[in-house]
């Protein structure tokens, strides 16, 4: 995909940042954006594609397609029609789901309940967000942080008892809504002159009281769901937690006491992806081999809402 990578050199040009500040206090070295001509619909339709190649189907076999973003095409429709439309999903369902950087795992979670009942058979889960046109490069703060991306997975009924999802949590407390938010664009404060000049509709954060929250959560998360499943930190072969901060993912890590080469990271090449961060590294296992047949997986995100979750599952 054509998107340009943004180091931290190419940051120090568009702000007042160094290399060394934003690889000490985040573990990123470098993000991707998103270039003219695309937008969320097409870098989900990317990684639908592949996901659909993998799994050996064709669109017309998808039953449901979800859209976790929050960083739609447009405001209406819905960017999961759009994708319907750009892979020729003719007998899907789709819509959007809302959870920020939890989307994946809360889409996830919807999915496998509609796998249980036996309503759908294929199910399109799709993590992707577009948040370099969400940012603001004047604010040092958060511009720094963000990356472009997608990924995607299909949702099916294993024939293997051993497989599968084995359980999963999401949650939410709107009282921190406050937190990290774009006050702009919807009915609140629509679009005027006054709210552009204003640059309302960018990312607002307060990230010193996001970071306590998001590791206490998912410790939380990852402790609930070992417990419910009567399994402990040893029984994991992988932990993937939502990629915001490296010195976040260290801290659950450290108070969860899973051993280092068992927690993924990629973050210092993609930065905060939100929604697509696990998706994108559940893609690299793949790819390199570390995500087979039997391995269990613990993932935990955390986002603005603020919203968490976890899935445990056996791939
Ligand atoms: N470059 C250089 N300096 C920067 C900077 C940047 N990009 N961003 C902030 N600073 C400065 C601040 O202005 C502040 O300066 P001051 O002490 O002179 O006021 C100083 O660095 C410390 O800022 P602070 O906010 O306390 O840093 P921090 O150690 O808390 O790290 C975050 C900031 C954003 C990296 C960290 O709080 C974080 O990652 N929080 C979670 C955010 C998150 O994950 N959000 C998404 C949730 S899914």
């Amino acid at each position: 995909m054509p998107e340009r990578v943004i180091t931290n050199d190419a940051m120090e040009k568009i702000v007042e940042t160094s290399d060394e500040w934003i690889t000490s206090r985040t573990g990123i070295r470098a993000r991707h954006h998103a270039v003219e001509g695309e937008y969320t619909s097409t870098f989900a339709t990317a990684a639908a594609r592949l996901a659909l190649s993998r799994a050996n189907l064709k669109p017309e076999d998808l039953d449901l397609i979800i859209c976790a973003t929050v960083c739609p095409d447009q405001a209406l429709p819905s960017t999961a029609v759009l994708i319907q439309s750009q892979l020729g999903a003719k007998k899907a369902a789709a819509f959007d789901l809302v959870a920020a950087c939890s989307g994946f795992v809360y889409g996830l979670t919807v999915a496998s309940q509609f796998i249980s009942t036996g309503l759908y058979q294929n199910i399109l889960v799709i993590g992707v967000e577009v948040l370099s046109r969400y940012v603001d490069f004047t604010d040092r703060t958060t511009c720094v942080l963000f990356g472009d991306g997608a990924g995607a997975a299909i949702v099916q009924r294993s024939t293997d008892a051993n497989r599968g999802v084995l359980a999963t949590r999401i949650q939410s407390d709107g009282d921190f809504a406050p937190v990290l938010y774009i006050p702009g664009g919807g009915t609140k404060i629509p679009a005027s002159h006054d709210s552009v000049d204003g640059r309302q509709h960018f990312i607002k954060m307060k990230g010193n009281e996001l970071f306590k929250v998001a590791v206490r959560s998912m410790e939380d998360t990852a402790r609930q769901l070992l417990d419910e499943q009567k399994m402990t930190i040893n029984d994991i072969d992988l932990f993937v937690p939502h990629q915001a901060n490296q010195r976040i993912t260290d801290a659950v890590a450290e108070r969860l006491g899973v051993s280092l080469e068992k927690v993924y990271s990629n973050i210092a090449h993609t930065g905060n992806t939100s929604a697509a961060s696990i998706p994108i590294c559940l893609d690299e296992l793949v790819e390199s081999g570390r995500l087979t047949p039997g391995t269990t997986l613990l993932m935990t995100s955390f986002g603005a809402g603020v919203t968490w979750g976890g899935i445990l599952m056996r791939w």
